[in-house]
């Protein structure tokens, strides 16, 4: 094949593909390759932007006659590692052999796979702690604390905790895949989010005064329509101001803000912005970024000692999502934390 068609070929294939002379010398390259390695590497030898030895070895065994070859490689970078699969293949090329190498890159799928694996183990992580507390108590209500009426209703009522634990963690579980299922579905139904946001604050009130709490809401207007799921609204709401009084601390109030966006930067359009303000300990800036990932808890202990399953977020941010608004989340430690919602209103 002549130079020209041959680098003609190479750019049509999305993957990265690069054509290697005998002495290892790249001979034409699409623009994939250029990407993936952010330099232009044609005429360059491929020890120059690639020394992997197991990329070499292929490469080597494929020039000298040995046929098809794979390998599969890791980059170590920055801020994250590239996994790739390479395929030598022997070509003819101007009269002489040549290779044509192809490299997939197979980061994302290893981190999908990843996340898979530690989503499993997390589950079952949480469904074991409480699993074994029940166990453990049902031996001891068998045994040692037969015959001891007080003993045996302190246990029933951990025991009853746990297993609560348990279902709120599935019942979790499964609203975070319902929410999932329907994301790309945007909910069409009109909804009064004020109206929503009132109901919720007297569903939560009782909690707010056992904690000494005052729970408000301050709206520039009556009432504010938008696009929505009433039900999924309402589990947002819930969700962060459960947040905003557990982590916020008794006796420091909770402040629920409704403003209306003429038009919002990042949504381009009209917008209703929700605020959820708490005066209590912040989150430190490090755990910001991973706040919202399942099963993630700035301290686990405490959280699981207040019955949460670390679900909360994560679900939130779905529903938004689904919404095509946006949640941001600003703190600051020992000052309190600011839970914006941004849904747009058309
Ligand atoms: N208002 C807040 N102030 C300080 N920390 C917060 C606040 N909201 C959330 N967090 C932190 O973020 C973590 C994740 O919150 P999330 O709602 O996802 O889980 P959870 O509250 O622990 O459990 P669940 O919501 O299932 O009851 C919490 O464990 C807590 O560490
Ligand atoms: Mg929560």
């Amino acid at each position: 094949m002549q130079a020209g068609l041959a680098r003609d070929f190479l750019e049509a294939v999305p993957m990265p593909l690069m054509l290697v002379g005998t002495d290892q010398r790249v001979l034409a390259a699409n623009r994939a390759v250029s990407d993936l390695f952010g330099v232009a590497i044609e005429g360059r030898s491929c020890s120059a932007f690639l020394r992997h030895p197991a990329f070499l070895t292929g490469l080597e065994e494929c020039l000298s006659g040995q046929g098809k070859r794979s390998a599969r490689i890791t980059l170590s970078g920055n801020t994250q590692d590239t996994h790739l699969s390479v395929t030598y293949a022997p070509v003819e090329h101007e009269g002489g052999p040549s290779v044509l190498v192809a490299l997939e890159d197979l980061t994302a799928l290893e981190q999908a796979v990843a996340m898979r694996r530690d989503f499993v183990a997390n589950v079952s992580h949480e469904l074991r702690t409480p699993l074994t507390a029940l166990v453990g108590f049902i031996e001891t209500l068998r045994g040692a604390a037969r015959d001891d009426p007080n003993a045996r209703d302190r246990f029933l009522g951990i025991m009853e905790r746990e297993a609560g634990r348990m279902i709120r963690l599935v019942n979790d579980l499964l609203s975070l895949s319902r929410v999932e299922a329907e994301e790309r579905r945007r909910p069409a139904k009109a909804v009064d989010i004020l109206a929503l946001l009132r109901t919720a604050l007297v569903t939560q009130q009782e909690a707010a005064k056992a904690g000494g709490i005052a729970l408000t809401l301050t709206a520039d207007s009556d009432v504010v329509n938008l696009p929505g799921d009433a039900d999924q609204l309402t589990q947002v709401f819930h969700n962060l101001l459960e947040n905003a009084m557990k982590y916020g601390g008794s006796g420091k109030d909770v402040t629920v803000r409704v403003s209306e966006i003429e038009r919002e930067p990042v949504l381009k359009g009209p917008a209703v912005q929700v605020e959820v303000i708490d005066r209590g300990e912040g989150i430190d800036p490090l755990h910001l970024p991973r706040l919202t990932e399942r099963f993630y808890r700035v301290d686990t202990h405490r959280s699981r000692e207040q019955g949460g399953t670390g679900l909360g977020l994560a679900i939130v941010k779905h529903i938004v999502n689904r919404h095509r608004g946006r949640l941001r989340i600003d703190s600051e430690l020992g000052k309190g934390s600011r839970f914006i919602v941004i849904l747009p209103k058309g």
